[in-house]
């Protein structure tokens, strides 16, 4: 009995779903037929008949900015440009490390070493380590044109970044860079003295005189952090 009221009600929802307007189909299909114009099908609303429409003067498509070309596409004088174009500040930084982490470090890593599971399990071509000299020697107009134009495996990055975003990932995948290359020497004070000190105390745990990230690409630039460690080694307890 029960069985026969739920296929009672079942058959009264079901009629429900054609609806009582004339000229309306509810079916399922309602997703998929709806009312459009094909490209160039024709329109009465418009004087000349087209459905298709010119865009207003001045229209600028999404991925277009209008002036510098040297922002636009990181082009100066017929090369790359060796400078991020955009001023240089904190909020600028910090915008290129969030996206990084988000865009590129999946596969690139987040210190821009390739450790990631990406580029580890990546049997076609693995995403390289941004730190290997020749990347490393790419001007930031280049680096700026991966991310438009994506490179090889490498997709495009121009929908998901705005310009400005776009360099900001350039500003930090250099200053990554620089992270990991920078001489002891250059330092300011204040951060120098940290780093001998970090530096005297990894030497010493190691029983090395290398700090053991200093180096990650084997070019020796790390060379004065050895002297400094050892240095400071002498002068330790
Ligand atoms: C889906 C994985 C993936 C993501 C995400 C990714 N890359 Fe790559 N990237 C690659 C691969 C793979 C290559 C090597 C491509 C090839 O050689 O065909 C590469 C190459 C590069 C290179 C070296 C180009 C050269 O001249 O050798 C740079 C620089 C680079 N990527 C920067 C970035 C930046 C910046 C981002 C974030 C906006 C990013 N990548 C996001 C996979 C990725």
């Amino acid at each position: 009995m029960n069985a026969v009221r739920l296929l009672l009600c079942a058959l009264l929802l079901l009629a429900g779903c054609r609806g009582a307007e004339p000229g309306v189909y509810w079916g399922f299909e309602r997703m998929i037929e709806q009312p459009r114009y094909p490209a160039y099908g024709k329109n009465p609303l418009f004087a000349d008949g087209r459905a298709m429409r010119t865009p207003p003067e001045g229209t600028v498509p999404r991925d277009e900015y209008p002036g510098d070309s040297l922002v636009t596409e990181g082009m100066e004088g017929g090369g790359y440009t060796e400078r991020v174009p955009l001023q240089m500040t904190r909020e600028l930084m910090t915008l290129g490390r969030h996206r990084f982490e988000i865009y590129c470090a999946p596969c690139h890593g987040v210190a821009g070493d390739a450790a990631s599971p990406v580029a580890t399990s990546m049997q076609l071509r693995p995403p390289p380590s941004l730190h290997l000299p020749r990347i490393r020697a790419l001007p930031a107009g280049r680096l700026y044109q991966i991310i438009v134009d994506g490179y090889g495996l490498m997709p495009t990055y121009r929908d998901l970044l705005s310009l400005e975003e776009r360099w900001a990932v350039v500003a930090y995948v250099q200053a990554l860079q620089l992270s990991q290359h920078a001489l002891v020497a250059e330092l300011p004070e204040a951060v120098r003295a940290d780093v001998l000190r970090e530096l005297a105390r990894a030497g010493t745990a190691s029983g090395e005189g290398h700090g053991e990230e200093g180096e990650l690409d084997g070019t020796g630039e790390a060379a004065p952090l050895d002297e400094a460690g050892r240095r400071n080694g002498e002068g330790g307890p």
